[in-house]
């Protein structure tokens, strides 16, 4: 019998270079420096690795290192804490280059240092630019990597990973998509979208690919309808600044929830690889029944919230947050019906809600079965749409099923009842932030779970229409919610049967609401 107990995992992936655009920033210190540390606690990094944090101030590697140790403490307390020697051999990964991105020479400084630092490790040019940067910068840094030849692939291959938000609308997407690819070429480039690396996000396809009864009831003939939620307890905090030329429809409609009816709706591809996946969630995205300027108000309800007072506590409504400003209009909740026309889901309504300062951070998929075709049991003590399938994203993640029960005693009472899965119940399971998976992939290479260009082209010419009448038509109305609520209720209007209302998810699957 082999002992393999001595025998360490091979790590196949490249030996390359990290650098960050940003990485003085708050992603950079809440998520991806985290998301590396935690990646390096379980030996998942390349045998020879480093990241160069780039920023504009003027600070010493000690300074950087020690500032990321006191964010790691924080933001990945458990690693960190668990092996201050796992931590320090992390930090002498890191080493720190100021660069003032608008300034194309500062990029001579830091091509010599990805060259320094390269042949310190004895590794080929194998760098990943990740552009932790305010958007209007990306075609500025991308141009000055194409500058000093910095996208160039003799010496080792060159990504580059771009956070959201792509573009601002359809136009302003396609022409940063051509920027970016005077330099980089269609594989170079990774259009991160957190989604999609959560672990829960992609569960949705082995949910349905895996298992032989859920996929034949996937479909319009059963489903009656689908509602995606992602709710937030948080408000805009100090991104009022970004937030106020952004809004709910772009910060998380456009990408998050839109990839994510994307998987829930898609067609099961001919093979598991990248192209296979991604061609056919595109062609739900593709699918999307346009919604014209006239149609907003029908199909789409924004609202904003307002100022209340919980537990004695005064919460700021969005207006009076920082750096928003005072009369604005910017959506911090929006609910929207939409339709995906192909064979499958035809005349299925999908509703997708999101907002912020809601009473929770909830984010699931529900799947309201079609009733039974005669009520047999008058007796009933459930609703007509007692069969759900809820897949929840956070918190809380897994899945239930409801379905009616037979009361015990005498006569047929019925009553609804259901089955869930924990992810928390698999003993041991440690489910990965999206940033570990995301940034592991780019790494190796496998851009499966990072948004295409046609699929972003997709969203923006959906959503676009509706961005245009709610600038263009101030008949358009902006409700108001107060903080702490489910927000504004005119978003109950979307459904056609007055007897159905959204319903507030709560944070365990044992006490979702009924119908
Ligand atoms: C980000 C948005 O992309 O996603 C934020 O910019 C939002 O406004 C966040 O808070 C939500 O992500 P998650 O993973 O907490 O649901």
């Amino acid at each position: 019998m082999n002992d393999n107990t001595n025998m360490k995992p091979v790590n196949t992936t490249d030996n390359q270079v990290l650098v960050i655009f940003g990485a003085n920033g708050d992603l950079s210190h809440r998520k991806l420096l985290p998301a590396l540390y935690n990646l390096f606690y379980d030996n998942l990094l390349p045998e020879k690795f480093a990241v160069i944090g780039s920023g504009s101030d003027p600070k010493t590697e000690q300074t950087f290192r020690q500032e990321i140790k006191e964010q790691l403490t924080v933001y990945a307390p458990h690693t960190a804490e668990n092996s201050p020697e796992k931590l320090t051999e992390f930090l002498k990964l890191l080493y720190y280059k100021p660069v003032n991105n608008k300034v194309k020479e500062d990029f001579a400084g830091l091509n010599a240092c990805i060259d320094e630092v390269c042949a310190s490790l004895d590794i080929p040019r194998n760098v990943i630019y990740y552009f932790s940067i305010p958007p209007f910068m990306y075609e500025v840094v991308n141009s000055h990597l194409v500058s000093y030849g910095m996208n160039k692939e003799e010496d080792g291959w060159k990504r580059i990973v771009v956070e959201k938000p792509f573009g601002y609308s359809y136009d302003s997407a396609v022409e940063l998509d051509q920027k970016l690819h005077h330099g980089f070429g269609e594989h170079q480039i990774y259009r991160i979208d957190h989604y999609l690396g959560k672990e829960t996000v992609q569960n949705i396809m082995v949910t349905r690919f895996s298992n032989g009864f859920f996929e034949p009831i996937w479909n319009r003939r059963y489903v009656d309808r689908v509602e995606i939620t992602s709710a937030e307890n948080i408000g805009v905090g100090k991104r009022g600044g970004y937030y106020d030329t952004s809004g709910a429809m772009r910060d998380m409609i456009q990408n998050h929830l839109l990839q994510v009816l994307a998987i829930v709706a898609m067609e099961p591809p001919a093979v598991f690889d990248s192209d296979s996946i991604r061609n056919e969630s595109v062609k739900v995205l593709q699918a999307l029944r346009p919604i014209s300027e006239e149609e907003v108000e029908k199909y789409v309800i924004r609202g904003q919230y307002l100022q209340t007072t919980s537990n004695d506590e005064l919460i700021q409504g969005y207006r009076q947050e920082k750096d928003v400003a005072p009369g604005s209009k910017t959506e911090t909740y929006v609910a929207m019906k939409v339709f995906v026309d192909n064979w499958r889901w035809g005349d299925v309504p999908f509703y997708i809600r999101t907002g912020k300062r809601l009473p929770e951070r909830v984010t699931e998929v529900v799947l309201y079965l079609k009733p039974a075709p005669l009520q047999l049991f008058k007796e009933a003590n459930v609703s007509r749409f007692a069969n759900k399938i809820t897949l929840r994203i956070h918190p809380d993640a897994g899945i239930a099923v409801d379905f009616g029960m037979k009361i015990p005693g005498a006569g047929y009472k019925v009553q609804n009842v259901n089955m869930d899965f924990h992810y928390s119940d698999l003993a041991e399971v440690n489910i990965p932030e999206a940033y570990e998976r995301l940034l592991l992939d780019c790494m190796i290479g496998d851009s499966t779970l990072y948004a295409r260009a046609d699929a972003v082209h997709a969203s923006w010419k959906f959503v676009d229409p509706i961005l245009k009448a709610w600038k263009e038509n101030p008949d358009v109305p902006l409700y108001f919610y107060e903080s702490n609520t489910w927000g504004p209720v005119e978003a109950n209007q979307l459904f056609e049967n007055k007897a159905i209302k959204w319903v507030s998810p709560c944070g365990k699957f044992k006490c979702s609401n009924q119908q």
